[in-house]
Parts: C-alpha cells; sequence; structure tokens
C-alpha cells in the first residue's frame, strides 16, 4: 500500500482525486466515497490512513458498516476480515483478497488514485 506525503503535481491531478479531509478523518473512522462508480471506504487506520473497496468480496455486504480492529475491517455479514495491509482474506474463506487503492496526503487532504489499484492474491 502506498501512503505517500510528496505533494501532487499538476500533472497528477487527473490521475489523483481528493476524496475527503484529513480533518474528517479525525471525527469518522470509515468515510465512504465514490469515484468513477466504484465505491471506496477511506479509514483512519491508527497513523494510517487506507483505502480500499467498499463491497466484501464474498457476497457484497457494505464493509461500511463493518468495523475496523487491529489493522483489518471486518465484514458485517458473515464476520469475513480482511487485512488493510494486504487485502488477505481470515483464514478458512476462499474468496479474492480486498481491492485497496494507493492512498496520498497532500493540502489537509486524503487523494486516491484512480488509475491504479492494489489486489495481492492468497489468503492468510
Ligand atoms: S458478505 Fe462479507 S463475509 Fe459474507
Amino acid at each position: 500500500m502506498n501512503m505517500s506525503a510528496a505533494p501532487i503535481s499538476v500533472d497528477d491531478r487527473e490521475r489523483w482525486v481528493a476524496v475527503c479531509t484529513r480533518d474528517k478523518l479525525a471525527t469518522q473512522q470509515i468515510v465512504c466515497a465514490t469515484i468513477a462508480g466504484v465505491g471506496m471506504l477511506i479509514i483512519q487506520d491508527g497513523e494510517k490512513v487506507v483505502a480500499c473497496e467498499r463491497v466484501c468480496p464474498h457476497e457484497q455486504a457494505d464493509l461500511s458498516r463493518g468495523n475496523v480492529t487491529d489493522g483489518r475491517i471486518h465484514c458485517p455479514h458473515h464476520r469475513a476480515s480482511f487485512s488493510l495491509t494486504t487485502g488477505h482474506v481470515s483464514a478458512g474463506w476462499s474468496i479474492r483478497p480486498l481491492r485497496r487503492f494507493h492512498v496520498r496526503l497532500d493540502e489537509g487532504k486524503v487523494w486516491i488514485d484512480t488509475q491504479a489499484s492494489t489486489c495481492d492474491e492468497g489468503r492468510e
């Protein structure tokens, strides 16, 4: 997962989209956003800010209704959990990892890379 504090250049402005302010994450651990029709979650996980898809890869539950503990997001429907670092699903599940998106912090905002997502294969 790429979380950079490097400034975003003018050339990057079409690639990176501001999705919320850092202040909003200070008061709300999970923020929902939609970019190009894709539902995403922006999550404050301790000192880190991460972004992932909003829909659970299992049966499409809304992960914004789940909870985050110890670097994992827990699905509210069947309780699978996904690493916010790798996307890997918890043991016992045979579903793909959670897609995550590159994040940058700049100008007091959280920016998401719209042209790349990460999706590591494998399970824990
Ligand atoms: S819908 Fe998320 S674990 Fe089943």
